[in-house]
């Protein structure tokens, strides 16, 4: 295993932790729900989104606890995303990270429930003062969340993505579909750790566009997996997007050019990070392993 591997394993391990204290079970009877909701966070996916957190809180000095918050509030809204986009209207799957979606294993209200629970429970942990002590670094970590998860970021990216399967889409419109899908909330990890640590603007905008570059590459290389993988190590369901008949990179480019994409994307993304220096080595090292991964 490598180092870094070892870094992005320790990282998951805070992270599930931290997930683990914020959604502590409980006998009450609407217990189920917490049961629902921590079968969608815990045990599971690769925590890009808050390594990318915790990786740019750390260029700042920022205390791990606040980071780790803010993290886990991120990826709380990444997995809400994940419950309803494989719910029975949406792309209707039956696997996620390996195991059955989550609306499989506990039905599909209950699963809206755990969706929308996780969402407001990550604004809850972000409004919380133990977050950070300055109400205006608080505010502005619910803003740039909401921005980016809501209707001019993931949410409208969904929509246009339904859109997508019965509409030709040219390459801006996908670019557009894809980088308010998955680009905003991969650029909204960079962004909340640069509040925690109070950023000079120039600082902020380096980091959203190599996190913007990223997302788009991220995507492509999920297309790609949907195209090329295989579905024991992927742990969803592949070759979904052509049975939709869904615009993606992959369906515009063809595999061999989204690849190469996707490789131009992250070295730009690195490029951007030139001037934190040796600090960023992290967020180099996780752009290479987006553009490298197997699932
Ligand atoms: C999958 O995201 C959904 C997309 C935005 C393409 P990830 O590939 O980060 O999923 P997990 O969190 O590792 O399961
Ligand atoms: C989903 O994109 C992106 C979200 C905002 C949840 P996909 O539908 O391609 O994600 P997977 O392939 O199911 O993980
Ligand atoms: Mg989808
Ligand atoms: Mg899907
Ligand atoms: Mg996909």
């Amino acid at each position: 295993m490598s180092i870094f591997q070892k870094v992005l394993d320790g990282a998951a391990e805070e992270i599930t932790l931290t997930l683990e204290h914020i959604l502590e079970m409980h006998d009450e009877p609407e217990a189920k729900l917490i049961k629902a909701m921590r079968y969608a966070v815990l045990d599971g996916g690769k925590r890009i989104r808050p390594f990318l957190t915790l990786a740019t809180a750390d260029l700042f000095n920022v205390r791990r606890e606040r980071a780790l918050k803010v993290a886990a509030a991120i990826e709380m809204v990444h997995c809400y995303s994940l419950v309803h986009d494989d719910l029975p209207s949406m792309d209707d799957d039956e696997l996620r990270r390996g195991k059955p979606t989550c609306h499989n294993k506990f039905g599909e209200a209950t699963a809206i429930l755990a969706g929308d629970a996780l969402l407001t429970k990550a604004f809850e942990v972000l409004a919380g003062a133990d977050t950070h002590p300055d109400a205006q670094v608080r505010s502005d970590l619910v803003m740039a969340l909401a921005k980016a998860a809501g209707p001019e970021g993931m949410v409208g990216g969904q929509m246009l993505d339904l859109i997508a399967e019965s509409e030709n889409l040219n390459t801006p419109e996908i670019t557009r579909l894809q980088s308010m899908k998955t680009g905003m909330l991969i650029a909204v990890s960079c962004e909340t750790g640069a509040i925690l640590g109070e950023a000079s603007d120039s600082s902020k905008q380096a980091l959203i566009a190599y996190a913007h570059d990223l997302g788009l590459a991220f995507q492509i290389i999920d297309d790609l997996l949907d195209a090329e993988g295989n579905e024991n190590t992927v742990g969803k369901k592949t070759g979904k997007d052509k049975e939709a008949g869904k615009a993606t990179f992959v369906s515009l480019l063809g595999v061999d050019r989204a690849r190469d994409q996707a490789q131009v994307l992250v070295a730009q993304a690195c490029e951007r990070l030139d001037f934190f220096g040796e600090k960023a080595e992290p967020l180099k090292r996780i752009a290479q392993f987006v553009i490298t991964r197997s699932a």
